[in-house]
């Protein structure tokens, strides 16, 4: 009986196995609009088989995207482009997620296969970014300096943190994710690499925590209480303030869960270049195991579980309640069907659609 092929359930929201697709970013929009790439990639890995798809970072305002060519969800042709796509994961059996986004200081860039780097100033293209303190990532590609956010940068950007939880929820979404990892917006405000501020939104891990605590509490009013309201997350930066790290991130998802989250996707930080991560197979397992175990809270998390057993592994043992299969899915939309079969579940051509799985599990050489 495998453990990663067994229905989960969180709120309303029934998922029929613990696969799940994390965000993505696609870098294939115009003025943040889904359009017919986002419609076929998406409907395609949701046939996969996967119980989640967690549609890739979405601006919530045109300044918060990474790229020109990130999806938004900030005004009424994108939420009804977004329809389509969730109309797809759902037709497929899977269940619609979304990720909202502002990148801040890592904002205005290039496609990655275009530099991967910040837009020069001098370029139309480019605009201004925004970010807790005027720190610059720091590498070589990532150097723009953003404008340190006012007061009312901040109300501004937790109202459209707001207006897209209400848009995304129109648009058929049943499962939203803030993104609140990787380097961007919110993750810049908790780090203390990136958040230098001496105002009450700076300082102190409780200072540092204000704004992605004022931003779920504003998101929770209007995110309906019968659906996961989640979180993706950098626990740790791998640098060598791993401890303090870890317990202010304990802390702050303390805090987030009494405000109504309901699971969290445990990553890394992404804050500073300076850091020395061990890639490797399965390596965020003890993190999300930590998380799980210091704050009750349902986790999930991503990195290298693309071997069927890993991700079989990371549910079996409690490390996990979901997996985050990426670029295997990427590679292999069906991966499910593969880990199926691996794994040994019974009729694994059945993780398909019937037009595919009725064939495959006759199929013989
Ligand atoms: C093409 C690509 C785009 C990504 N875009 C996002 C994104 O939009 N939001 C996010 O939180 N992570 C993003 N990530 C990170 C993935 O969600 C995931 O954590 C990562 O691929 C590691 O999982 P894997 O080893 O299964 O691929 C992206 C990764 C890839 C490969």
């Amino acid at each position: 009986m495998s453990s990663l092929f067994t229905p989960y359930e969180l709120k309303d929201v029934k998922l029929r196995n613990r696969i799940a697709v994390p965000p993505m970013c696609q870098y294939s929009a115009e003025n943040g609009v889904p359009n017919d790439w986002h419609f076929s990639h998406y409907a395609t890995i949701a046939r996969g088989g996967a119980g989640l798809v967690i549609v890739e970072a979405t601006g919530v305002a045109p300044e918060g995207r990474i790229s020109p060519a990130c999806l938004g969800i900030w005004n009424e042709e994108q939420q009804a482009q977004h329809k389509i796509i969730t109309k797809n994961i759902k037709d497929a059996g899977a269940v619609a997620g979304i990720q909202i986004a502002h990148a801040g200081m890592k904002a205005s860039a290039n496609k990655p296969w275009e530099g991967d780097d910040h837009i020069p100033d001098s370029d139309p293209k480019s605009w201004q970014t925004i970010a807790p303190s005027a720190v610059a990532f720091g590498t070589d590609a990532l150097n723009r300096v953003p404008q340190e956010m006012t007061k009312d940068d901040i109300q501004r950007v937790k109202a459209d943190f707001v207006a897209a939880a209400q848009r995304s929820l129109d648009a058929g979404y049943e499962w939203l994710e803030l993104h609140f990892a990787h380097g961007y917006l919110a993750q810049s405000f908790f780090s203390r690499h990136t958040n230098h501020r001496t105002d009450e939104y700076g300082g102190s891990v409780e200072n540092r925590c204000r704004f992605l605590l004022e931003t779920i509490q504003a998101v929770r009013d209007v995110w309906p209480q019968n659906l996961p309201f989640t979180i993706r997350f950098g626990v740790l930066e791998f640098d060598d303030k791993d401890q303090e790290t870890l317990e202010s991130a304990v802390y702050f998802l303390n805090k987030a869960k009494e405000l109504g989250v309901d699971f969290v996707s445990v990553s890394m930080g992404f804050s500073t270049p300076n850091s020395n991560i061990p890639w490797g197979p399965a390596f965020m397992a003890p993190y999300s195991k930590y998380i799980k175990e210091q704050t009750g809270l349902p986790v999930a998390s991503a990195w290298g579980f693309g071997l069927p057993h890993l991700a079989e592994s990371a549910v079996h043992n409690n490390d996990m309640d979901l997996v985050m299969i990426g670029r295997s899915i990427l590679s292999n939309p069906h991966w499910p069907y593969e880990a199926a079969q691996a794994l040994g579940v019974k009729d694994p051509a059945w993780t398909l659609p019937a037009p595919y799985a009725h064939w495959l599990s006759k199929y013989r050489i």
